[in-house]
């Protein structure tokens, strides 16, 4: 047990480390922290936030980027109607199950499928896009360190180069991209680019922060429930160590009323 404990502890300090020196962080600023609802340890997703950003991710990213670790229905925890996710899901094309021949053709998506990659394989992805591969996403808030806050830095940070500075064709200039100020993806967003239909604000600066929370979500479904576990442990262990506490006062009491010796 005592060695179990240990080794995870060990691990899970490894893997920390591991992260952080896996990442050449050649970025040339760092991000600002944003507040988002879902920080700190009683902190929720906004869920309009999230379908917002589903909607960003959907009609911007999804062109380059795939989300394979996400399927349609989970889109329900963040407040899609079964049949709503149908319709989403019937936009899209998978690969089907084989017929009597063994051949494979595509059908619509649906609900129980994952989001299809936007590329049949790495090499055509690189090939649409000027040698880069655009990575998927399911999990990208949680390879960056800085997370949330790193997504909407790069999404919201493309400008001029400084003068003097050259950026290679193809490449555009970012201070946040975390492997050089040179990034092989053009600015993605633009205002008024996706139709909200709640009223927010249509910017570049709110589709960068919707779009990091859903990613975020993407990345941490769980995060409130683990949130809440977390609490409660919390109080369970303070009210077990007032009891451990009183128990010892009691045991130990003196109870002959003599002075110690
Ligand atoms: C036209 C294709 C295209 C679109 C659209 C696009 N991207 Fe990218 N994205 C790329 C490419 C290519 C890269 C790889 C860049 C590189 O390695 O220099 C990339 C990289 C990224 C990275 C990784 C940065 C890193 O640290 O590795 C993130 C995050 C990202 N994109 C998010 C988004 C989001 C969010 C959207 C939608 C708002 C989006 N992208 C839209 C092509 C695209």
């Amino acid at each position: 047990m005592i060695r179990q404990l240990l080794y995870a502890l060990l691990m899970t300090g490894g893997a920390a480390m591991a992260q952080a020196d896996d990442l050449p962080d050649t970025a040339l600023k760092q991000p600002e922290a944003q507040a988002w609802s879902f920080s700190g340890v009683s902190g929720t997703y906004d869920k309009a936030q999230l379908q917002r950003g589903f909607q960003v991710y959907k009609d911007v990213c999804a062109a380059c980027h795939g989300l394979k670790f996400v399927a349609f229905r989970d889109l329900r925890k963040i407040g899609y109607t079964p049949e709503q996710i149908k319709a989403i899901a019937a936009e899209y094309e998978v690969e089907g199950e084989p017929d009597g021949e063994g051949e494979v053709h595509k059908r619509p998506a649906r609900p129980g499928d994952y989001f299809p990659a936007p590329y049949a394989n790495d090499e055509a992805a690189a090939f649409a896009n000027n040698g880069s591969v655009p990575a998927d996403l399911s999990l990208m808030a949680r390879a960056r360190e800085a997370g949330a806050d790193y997504i909407h830095a790069l999404l919201t940070g493309y400008k001029p180069p400084p003068a003097g500075m050259e950026i290679g064709e193809n490449n555009w200039y970012n201070p946040y991209f975390a492997f050089g100020e040179a990034i092989a993806m053009a600015e993605p967003l633009a205002d008024r680019m996706v139709d909200y239909g709640d009223g927010s604000p249509q910017t570049v600066e709110q589709y960068a922060r919707d779009v990091s929370a859903f990613l975020t979500w993407t990345a941490d479904p769980h995060m409130e429930r683990r949130k809440k576990t977390g609490l409660r442990v919390m109080v369970f262990l303070l009210l077990f160590a007032g009891l451990a506490y009183c128990t010892k006062r009691q045991i130990w009491a003196d109870k002959t009323g003599q002075e110690p010796k």
